[in-house]
């Protein structure tokens, strides 16, 4: 199995077995997958495997891959280490609705790790583990609403649904007065009503909106960056001023570190930030693609389970899950694969500034290295309405055609390149420069074609 990326001299990619893979889902499942962001038409992508960085699709076409699922896979795909270790725990059996010393393992890993979390449960998703806190810090406090930013996702359960990522930035009403918008049909409107809506990076509208309901706020969800718009970071004192104004209301904070977590830093953005919250989600990182999630926090905040609050779930803590999460967590923690990771994307994001300084464009990289974005603007975004001003059309036209040239970034331009261990070696970095800067050279010249569409 090769591990390094191939040169491809070729550029249209082979599509005639996803074609018929679409067709034939098509009849199956609605859109042709099993999750909406995955269904892309006639161009969705079938897969057949992927080891370390690379993946490869059912037409045998090869991209390195800077998805990695939406970022779950931190160390490379089929990491042996972890594949070896869950396979071993699995054989001991998997489902037993009873606790295995895995799960007690998997917590105290996340305790160690993040340095502040001092109870915690497992869930399957970061969809369950982000309703499971919000509900807990309505609990902790007596009160209804929670305030969550715009752009930011936090999974599709209704109370996260509010406010994602729309494409007219219109719908998301006055700057100064945000309106919660619910993605789809289906969430009702009282649900919808119980979320408050905020701009990230700008305080004085959040603390208008703690002047106004304070008394009714049980806490404020924030992914630490806008990891669903190129990871736009918080501007210095941003993340204080959340953490005094919660604590100035009595409301609790809570840090999704679905993305974040185990990938900033061995304890996620919070130690990356200096910010301590009350409770937090995390999942991706923490198993390496399989599934498994958490949430935690202070012991206080967490007492009211199990007593007062309802939990549970037949898979929570199943052994995959819990197994995947101590092997990962465990590597994380005794080994240099985030200080790797790290450097890479330094690496990766300095080729592609010397491509971009020769173009003459205006760009910023926004995010962390290992989780980042590049937006084509002449001034750094601070929160999701900004995305709209950036010349996004020309990034999209350039991850399209990188996939055309063997490297698989999002084609959207609001989704981060995901960076993982095994990117470290065997020549990645200068390849995904080198497509880039090939797609990125087309994509122009494209451009300047007579009679173009922009
Ligand atoms: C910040 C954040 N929170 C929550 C979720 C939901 O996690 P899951 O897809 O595991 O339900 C995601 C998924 O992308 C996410 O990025």
């Amino acid at each position: 199995m090769p591990t390094e990326p191939a040169r491809r001299s070729v550029l249209a990619l082979k599509r005639d077995a996803q074609k018929a893979a679409y067709q034939r889902a098509l009849r199956s499942l609605p859109g042709g997958t099993n999750s909406n962001f995955r269904a892309w038409g006639e161009d969705t992508i079938y897969v057949d495997r992927g080891k370390g960085g690379l993946v490869w699709d059912l037409d045998g076409n090869e991209y390195i891959d800077l998805r990695l699922g939406y970022g779950p896979v931190i160390l490379g795909h089929g990491d042996d280490r972890v594949d070896d270790y869950v396979n071993e725990r699995m054989r001991k059996g998997v489902s037993f609705s009873l606790t295995s010393e895995d799960e007690i393992r998997a917590i105290e890993l996340v305790k160690e790790l993040t340095g502040w979390v001092e109870q915690a449960r497992l869930t399957v998703s970061g969809t369950e583990a982000t309703m499971h806190a919000m509900r807990i810090a309505r609990a902790y406090t007596g009160r209804t609403k929670i305030v969550k930013f715009e752009g930011q996702y936090h999974g599709v359960h209704d109370y996260a649904l509010i406010s994602v990522t729309p494409d007219k930035m219109d719908d998301l009403g006055d700057p100064e007065n945000p309106v919660g918008l619910a993605w789809g049909r289906g969430i009702p409107e009282a649900v919808s009503r119980t979320i408050i809506p905020a701009r990230y990076n700008a305080l004085d509208v959040l603390r208008r909106i703690f002047e106004r309901d304070g008394n009714d706020i049980a806490g404020v969800i924030i992914e630490p960056v806008l990891g669903n718009a190129q990871g736009i970071m918080p501007q210095p004192g941003f993340h204080e001023a959340i953490r005094a104004l919660t604590k100035e209301f009595g409301s609790l904070l809570i840090f999704d570190e679905v993305k974040t977590g185990f990938r900033f830093a061995r304890g996620g953005a919070a130690e990356y930030f200096g910010i301590t919250p009350d409770l937090a989600t995390y999942a991706k990182a923490m198993g390496n693609g399989y599934p498994t999630a958490a949430f935690g926090g202070t012991a206080e905040v967490m007492s009211v389970l199990p007593d007062k609050v309802s939990h549970g779930g037949t898979y929570a803590g199943n052994r995959v899950a819990a197994a995947a999460a101590v092997k990962v967590l465990s590597i994380i923690r005794d080994t240099d694969a985030l200080e790797t990771i790290h450097a890479t994307g330094r690496a990766i994001q300095a080729g592609l500034s010397q491509v971009l300084e020769r173009k003459g464009l205006p760009y910023v990289f926004t995010g962390h290295p290992s989780m980042f974005g590049i937006m084509f603007a002449e001034s750094a975004p601070t929160e999701y309405r900004d995305w709209a001003g950036s010349d996004h059309k020309l990034y999209d036209a350039i991850a399209i055609g990188m996939h055309a040239r063997g490297a698989m970034p999002e084609p959207d331009s609001r989704e981060p390149w995901f960076l993982c261990e095994a990117h470290g070696t065997g020549g990645y970095e200068d390849r995904i420069v080198q497509i880039f800067s090939d797609a990125l050279d087309a994509a122009v010249e494209d451009r300047s074609r007579p009679g173009a569409v922009d």
